[in-house]
């Protein structure tokens, strides 16, 4: 056998080695990575933002500098489980394709590192940069777990650190923590924002079942102005990772601000959720416009959802992205080498009915340009009663993006709705209930639901839809995002199908539904 023949056989056998080896055991992120495995486990997303191995939670630090869209996120690097918390990083120049960096922070003597902000500290309030060379600044939560398990209350206090290089380096403020512990047991996910009205810096972060907000001249001191959500909003569980921001009304020039809070447990579905509050913030005290409880996704799975800061003016956008499981179960879903994903960073909007204001979610314009030029099928009209098989051609329906507009004017509809569904006879099925005025997505049997008995569930949103009904789906290996009407109301929710889902078929019970449209896209996948 010639020495080439031998090589090669040899360079085979090391391949196939290497490829058992990811398959079965955790290895250390490999930044260059690419080729024909690289992110195709099965459930992988492939057009959602997940750690390339490991445990992730919640999105951390979202900010905005020199072109890049910084994401950090809680990571534990040894285990597919939550541990001991570092920031993960990762940048895109458009929101959709994302760059793996090496780990930000690490936890050190002062505790694991909780979830927070960053800022670009522009005018060098902090002093840890010049004014040609602003620093970047993030604020995090220290949590303590030696002085936990010691009985005391005062184990999470906020830490500060900074990067002069666009964030690649991250250097630890030598006098932290910046902000101390109270006395409360829940005290952290620190949210910093500059505040024009004010001048100043304001915080706002979770404490305990409520929210304190704060202000600073320069990041490093910081005074109490005021607290939140005492007998307001939802209180089924603690309220985590808050974020405070104005948004104008469309069309109007009426600003009002808009509190999202996260709540686990108690959200509409159980488990984890977002609710949100809008009104008046003067830097100092949050008025709510009405006591009334919100969500910002009534799905089961989004989860510490928070805003990029430092959106360039000429931008404008207040963008959004959330954690894509649910603390009920995301420790134990079937995924391998990773554990959970974001959702699509989505646009938030404002809009006034009815005497309400109405947050709107929409994902990002960027993800249009997934959309595969040679995949893409648009459906006649056509009016159905009972159940009808659409045909998608040869778009993945696991990696697609569906477009449904709707006629429900036969006052007879007593459901009517889409359903993904595979060889097994699993099926996920997103429904419109006309009388009770409730969307549902019914997951009970869609598949692999055994490693938990919270997961398999039906989750349902109140609605009041008019005679046209817009649907919006996303589709990526283990997730389904749903946008009604243009992202008045909006479901995420895990799936994983023990085959994929490969046929789709719309549904009307009691009467006949009229379909105006549908387009469906399949999406090409971000990873290299
Ligand atoms: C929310 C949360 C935060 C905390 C972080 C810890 O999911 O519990 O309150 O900072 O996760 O990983």
């Amino acid at each position: 056998m010639s020495k080439y023949i031998k090589f090669s056989i040899y360079i085979l056998g090391l391949g196939i080695f290497l490829c058992s080896c990811r398959n079965t055991q955790i290895k250390p992120i490999n930044l260059e990575k690419t080729g024909s495995d690289y992110y195709q486990e099965r459930y992988r997303p492939q057009f959602h933002f997940s750690p390339e191995a490991h445990w992730m939670n919640d999105p951390n630090g979202l900010v905005f500098f020199n072109g890049e869209y910084h994401l950090f996120y809680q990571y534990y690097p040894d285990s597919t489980v939550w541990g001991p918390m570092h920031w993960g990083h990762a940048v895109s120049a458009d929101l959709i394709h994302w760059k793996h960096l090496p780990i930000a922070l690490y936890p050190d003597s002062l505790g694991y590192i909780f979830s927070g902000s960053a800022v670009v500290d522009s005018m060098n309030t902090s002093g840890f940069g010049s004014a040609e060379k602003p620093p970047m600044v993030a604020i995090f939560t220290y949590h303590n777990p030696k002085l936990e398990k010691s009985g005391s209350k005062v184990f999470q206090n906020q830490g500060i650190a900074f990067s002069l290089d666009g964030g690649r380096v991250w250097t630890k403020y030598s006098a932290n923590p910046v902000l101390k512990n109270p006395g409360i047991r829940d005290f952290r996910d620190p949210k910093m924002f500059w505040n024009e009205k004010i001048k100043k810096w304001n915080l706002i972060m979770a404490v305990y079942d409520r929210v304190y907000i704060y202000s600073s001249s320069d990041i490093k001191n910081w005074t109490f102005e005021s607290e939140f959500g005492m007998g307001i909003g939802a209180h089924g569980g603690v309220w985590e990772c808050p974020d405070l921001f104005p948004l104008r009304v469309k069309g109007s020039d009426i600003t009002k601000w808009v509190m999202l809070v996260s709540i686990n447990p108690g959200g509409p579905n159980s488990g984890s959720a977002t609710q949100y509050f809008t009104g008046e913030f003067d830097g100092h005290k949050f008025v709510p416009d009405d006591t009334d409880t919100r969500w910002i996704d009534w799905g089961r799975d989004d989860y510490a959802g928070v805003t990029w800061s430092d959106i360039p003016r000429s931008d404008g956008r207040r963008i959004f992205i959330g954690w894509m499981s649910n603390w009920e179960y995301a420790t134990v879903v079937p995924t391998t080498v990773w554990r959970s994903a974001n959702t699509i960073p989505r646009e938030l909007s404002l809009m006034y009915e009815s005497g309400k204001y109405l947050l709107i979610s929409q994902p990002v314009r960027e993800f249009k340009n997934l959309r595969s030029k040679s995949d893409e099928v648009v459906i006649a009209p056509q009016s159905f009663s009972g159940e009808k098989e659409i045909s998608t051609n040869h778009i993945p329906l696991m990696q697609s993006e569906l477009l449904f507009d709707f006629n429900l004017s036969d006052p007879m509809i007593d459901t009517a709705g889409v359903i993904l569904e595979n060889s097994l006879n699993e099926r996920f099925v997103i429904g419109y209930l006309p009388f009770q005025k409730q969307f549902y997505i019914d997951r009970r049997n869609a598949g692999n639901s055994d490693f938990s008995t919270e997961f398999a569930s039906v989750a349902s949103a109140p609605y009041s839809a008019n005679i046209n009904l817009k649907l919006h789906l996303l589709i990526d290996a283990s997730s389904v995002e749903l946008f009604v009407d243009d992202g008045r109301l909006v479901m995420t929710s895990l799936v994983f199908p023990t085959e994929k889902f490969t046929t789709l078929k719309l549904f009307s019970k009691g009467g006949s539904l009229q379909l105006n449209k549908a387009e469906f896209y399949g999406i090409e996948r971000i990873w290299p």
